[in-house]
């Protein structure tokens, strides 16, 4: 009778041990920013900088979340390319506003390059 009852506290601390302590990860990321996002329940977008570091968070929090929703990089690069998709409808011309247009198309192609 009291064995049992040892070995019910024994698996009753295990549990407790088990569920307090983190696991252990063998993963290792690099900190390329290759970014991927997660909508959570409450609405908000967690960014993590590469896939890698969600598989970690993942194994740490015990969890396995996957990528379901949109980073904000790629919302840019898509607002980007269809800035510059419309601005190649635009009639050219040598006026000062036709050069401040292409100006400006030219730091959206030099933005969209480094994104
Ligand atoms: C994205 O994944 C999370 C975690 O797996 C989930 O809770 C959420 O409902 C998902 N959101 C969408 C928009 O699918």
């Amino acid at each position: 009778m009291i064995s049992k009852i040892f070995v019910l506290l024994f698996a009753i601390v295990l549990a407790v041990i088990g569920q307090t302590t983190k696991p252990i990860c063998n993963i290792r990321c690099g900190t390329q920013y290759v970014p991927v996002c997660v909508k959570q329940d409450d609405g908000i977008v967690r960014e993590f900088n590469n896939a890698c570091l969600l598989a970690l968070y993942n194994c740490l929090n015990r969890q396995s979340l996957r990528p379901n929703a949109t980073c904000v990089k790629d919302i840019v690069r898509e607002a980007v390319q269809d800035a510059l998709r419309k601005s190649q409808r635009l009639p050219s011309d040598s006026s000062f506003q036709g050069r401040a247009i292409r100006d400006f198309v030219d730091a959206l192609r030099r933005l969209i390059r480094s994104l």
